[in-house]
């Protein structure tokens, strides 16, 4: 059984057909032609194949399930936050349009293959944790309040609507034990900008991988599951980031945001703490606790943990100043504005 993987150089992706793989699946790795997922492939393991193609042009994806006639697709391959609210026209082309060209390919098929679709929490939109404190189930209304969370809805309705057999997993924030290459500039200073005081469920990218490879044969036709960790990765946003960093060696060396303002219902980040009972119990991919996560974090950092803890204070001062609070008058923090002002408009389309 061919299980083509879409989105597969990116941080799910990576991981997913690396799970396929050592489980024993065929895998065909599908991303855009571009120099660094050239040197990824490379590095993937034996056996994998590799097929490029820009899944916003309907004829390379129409070749593409074709030639590959794949029983199951994971389709991960989106633009997600914070490039997202700088490029809106071409994130739509791919988290929506994009979907809507792989989804009449695949139903087009003789044998038309399981739709795997990756979604987000970011469907249910702003959840004030003043006034809302249940945890999020399949059965939660979505309310988007950003792009983001208008398009995972759109593709998850274009899923719904198409002609073959589907799952979709709605995410909570994913997270590696190999932080170095997610930590730049921007990542920073856009964790940095979310209320401190907001829900997340996080989950170890491991276990995201688990749970797609599973989606793929479980008996969960038409389900709608929630992926998060288990009960030690609710957490509040405030201490994600610190977390990591301390488990690295830099502990304090992330300014202190702000937390998110009790008397707004708006002015809150997309995440909450969900319920993962029943994609639990069906896929059976929660491995990776927070705890063990930030040890294997501490341990992977190995020699340079010494060093970067004394390199604490300094990073903490220069990274002060580049905060996106850095000196602000109001006493909450205001995601939507900050992310406004450095990548551009994040408000929902219509769609
Ligand atoms: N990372 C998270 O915390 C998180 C949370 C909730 C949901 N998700 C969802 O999980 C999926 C994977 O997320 P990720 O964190 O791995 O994202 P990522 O940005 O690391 O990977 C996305 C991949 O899609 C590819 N891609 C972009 N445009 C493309 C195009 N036109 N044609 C083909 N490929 C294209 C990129 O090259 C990249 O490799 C996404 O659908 C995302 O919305 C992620």
């Amino acid at each position: 059984m061919t299980v083509l993987v879409t989105g597969a150089f990116g941080l799910v992706g990576s991981a997913t057909v690396r799970q396929l793989a050592a489980d024993g699946r065929k895998v065909v790795a599908s991303d855009l032609d571009i120099p660094a997922n050239r040197e990824a492939a490379a590095k993937l393991p034996s056996g994998v194949e590799v097929r490029y193609a820009d899944l916003t042009d309907p004829a390379a994806v129409d070749n593409l399930i074709s030639n590959v006639a794949p029983e199951a697709v994971i389709h991960l391959a989106a633009v997600i936050p914070p490039l997202i609210y700088a490029r809106r026209e071409l994130a739509r082309k791919v988290n929506v349009d994009a979907t809507g060209h792989l989804l009449a390919a695949a139903a087009k098929q003789a044998t038309p293959p399981r739709f795997v679709q990756a979604s987000s929490i970011a469907v249910y939109g702003a959840r004030n944790p003043h006034r809302i404190t249940d945890l999020l189930t399949s059965d939660t209304p979505p309310n988007p309040s950003d792009l983001y969370g208008a398009h995972k809805l759109a593709s998850e309705r274009l899923v719904r609507a198409a002609e073959l057999d589907w799952v979709i997993l709605r995410l909570g924030g994913v997270m590696t034990v190999e932080v170095a290459g997610l930590m730049n500039f921007d990542n920073m200073y856009f964790e940095g900008l979310l209320p401190t005081d907001n829900r997340l469920s996080t989950v170890d990218v491991r276990d995201v991988a688990r749970a797609f490879a599973a989606a793929t044969t479980a008996p969960v036709l038409g389900e709608t599951l929630l992926i998060g960790g288990d009960d030690s990765h609710r957490l509040l946003q405030g201490d994600v980031g610190s977390a990591v960093a301390a488990a690295m060696g830099l502990v304090g060396g992330l300014p202190v945001g702000l937390k998110g303002n009790p008397n707004s219902d708006t002015d809150w980040f997309a995440t909450d703490w969900m319920d993962t009972t029943r994609s639990q119990e069906a896929l059976g991919f929660q491995h990776h606790s927070w705890p063990d996560l930030l040890i294997e974090t501490a341990e992977r950092t190995g020699w340079k943990r010494p060093l970067l803890r004394l390199a604490a204070p300094l990073a903490h001062a220069i990274l002060q100043r580049r905060a996106p609070y850095y000196r602000a008058e109001g006493p909450y923090a205001d995601p939507w504005g900050a992310i406004a002002a450095k990548w551009g408009d994040p408000s929902p389309e219509h769609l």
